[in-house]
């Protein structure tokens, strides 16, 4: 892939989307438009990736950043003015462009690959991508000549009753000879209905120069849906939503109902993994083998390890180990490490913190800016009073500890090996290892008090 590059076409503002956000940021399955398509580009193994921008470019490059190059199209004229922008970029290039467009996310690197296959095996100078569809509107249509060379590309809005009827429809994905692509947009004309520069005019011109233009056409048309309005934006994600789902369990992950569960593309989930309905998995995680999670549960940058639990809970940007127990009903916040055969029950948040092998934290707890060590147990109701109202401060709790229920550790303390704490205390002092901790008023029991009062009630 040396001698190909890409130039995604991004410019446009989108007005059809109804948006303060420029479309091609608009996210779908977790990314930006944009991000899926270079994200394609670069996973058939095209390195310079040139992406065209005009309207709020600034955020399309902080989406970006220099993972690609960038053209600057001050004003929105057209596709075929937008892929001259990147002329001066490539000007000691000579090789294959393959042109996409920002708003058409849902193209596999796969049907891409395919694509510039068979563009440079048919030695063509310019060849489209193409679908057929049932319902053509709004999109272009492929015109051929009798040779079965593409012959012109018409827009819907110039296209006459007859064109109109053509179901064959221009995806916005094509290749071209370089040479051959910025000599016939600089003879494209502008003349059509929205008086701009259009891309696919370069066909024609091509064409009319006698040489060799083709089609290619997708296998699944879905494919190559463009996004021009937020219903297409739900239709385009419901698509990709689906091929990821159906890709894992082909792979060996189990989903009971495919149609609540919803899983990012860069998400790694290993087989023999079980997913209950309404589960989200975002970012870049990864699920290890045997691990069950769901019903609802939302995962966003984490990292579970096999035969792993997590029911009903939230946990971002965190790592639970093997054998671990989450939930139902814990929120686990990001920089937190649950390690091997942990349990975090119900009604637990976990902050910033550390739990260590076999240690168990089941019911209603607070754990924020904490390190656990190994085997130890956190009674129902203890909470790390890690803020003072100006400054964080740490918890230390040791291994093989017993923190009886309702404790309260006020950090910054530090609890040794082998303690027992009693229930109910405030612990605003260290403990040694080994030690028992205690804090909390002693008991007054008065006998007989109840009765008394209750003699005392009946007689009134
Ligand atoms: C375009 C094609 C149409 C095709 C359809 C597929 C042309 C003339 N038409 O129509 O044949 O069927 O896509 O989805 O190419 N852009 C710029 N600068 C501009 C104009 C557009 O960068 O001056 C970018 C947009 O940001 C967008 C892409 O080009 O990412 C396509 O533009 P859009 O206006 O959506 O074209 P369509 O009308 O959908
Ligand atoms: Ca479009």
């Amino acid at each position: 892939m040396d001698n190909v590059v890409a130039v995604v076409l991004a410019a446009g503002q989108g007005t059809r989307m109804k948006s303060d956000t420029p479309k091609v940021l608009h996210p779908v399955c977790g990314k930006s438009m944009i991000r899926h398509v270079v994200d394609s580009a670069k996973a058939v193994g095209i390195r310079r990736v040139i992406v065209v921008v005009g309207h709020e470019a600034d955020k399309i490059r902080s989406e970006l950043g220099d993972s690609v190059e960038y053209a600057f199209q001050r004003q929105q004229m057209g596709t075929g003015h937008a892929v001259l922008q990147a002329e001066q970029l490539l000007d000691s290039f000579d090789g294959t462009v393959v042109i996409l467009y920002g708003d058409v996310p849902a193209l596999s690197s796969a049907t891409l690959s395919q694509f510039i296959q068979v563009h440079t095996s048919s030695q063509n100078t310019a060849t489209v991508l193409t679908a057929i569809l049932d319902d053509p509107t709004g999109y272009g249509r492929i015109l051929y000549d009798s040779h079965g060379c593409v012959s012109r590309i018409v827009e819907d809005r110039d296209a006459t009753v007859e064109e109109k009827a053509i179901r064959e429809i221009n995806s916005g994905t094509y290749c071209f000879q370089k040479t051959f692509l910025f000599e016939a947009l600089k003879k494209t004309p502008r003349g059509n209905a929205q008086n701009e520069y259009y891309l696919t005019d370069a066909i024609e011109v091509i064409w009319r120069d006698k040489m060799k233009t083709g089609a290619f056409r997708v296998g699944d048309p879905a494919e190559i849906m463009g996004v021009n309005t937020r219903l297409q934006l739900a239709e385009v994600g419901s698509f990709m939503r689906s091929r990821i789902l159906r890709d894992l369990m082909l792979q060996g992950v189990t989903i009971i109902d495919p149609s609540s569960t919803f899983i990012d593309p860069d998400c790694n989930i290993e087989r023999d993994v079980t997913i209950y309905p309404c589960t989200i998995v975002e970012g870049r995680s990864t699920i290890c083998s045997h691990s069950v999670i769901g019903p609802f549960a939302r995962l966003t940058n984490v990292v579970i390890g096999k035969h792993s639990v997590v029911e009903s809970s939230t946990l971002l940007d965190c790592v639970v180990g093997d054998g671990a127990m989450v939930g139902p009903y814990s929120y686990i916040r990001p920089g937190t490490v649950v390690k091997d055969n942990v349990k975090v029950g119900t009604f637990v948040e976990v902050k910033k913190s550390i739990i260590g092998n076999d240690s168990k934290v089941p019911h209603l707890s607070y754990i924020g800016d904490t390190t656990i060590g190994e085997s130890t147990n956190i009674g129902a109701g203890s909470i790390t009073c890690n803020y003072d109202g100006k400054q964080k401060h740490a918890t230390l709790i040791g291994n093989n500890v017993f923190v009886g229920s309702n404790t309260n550790f006020v950090a910054p303390v530090t609890i040794g090996d082998g303690s027992v704490i009693g229930a109910g205390s405030t612990i605003t002092k260290d403990v040694p290892e080994d030690a028992l901790a205690v804090a909390r008023s002693q008991q007054k029991t008065k006998e007989g008090w109840a009765r008394r009062r209750r003699d005392a009630c009946e007689k009134d």
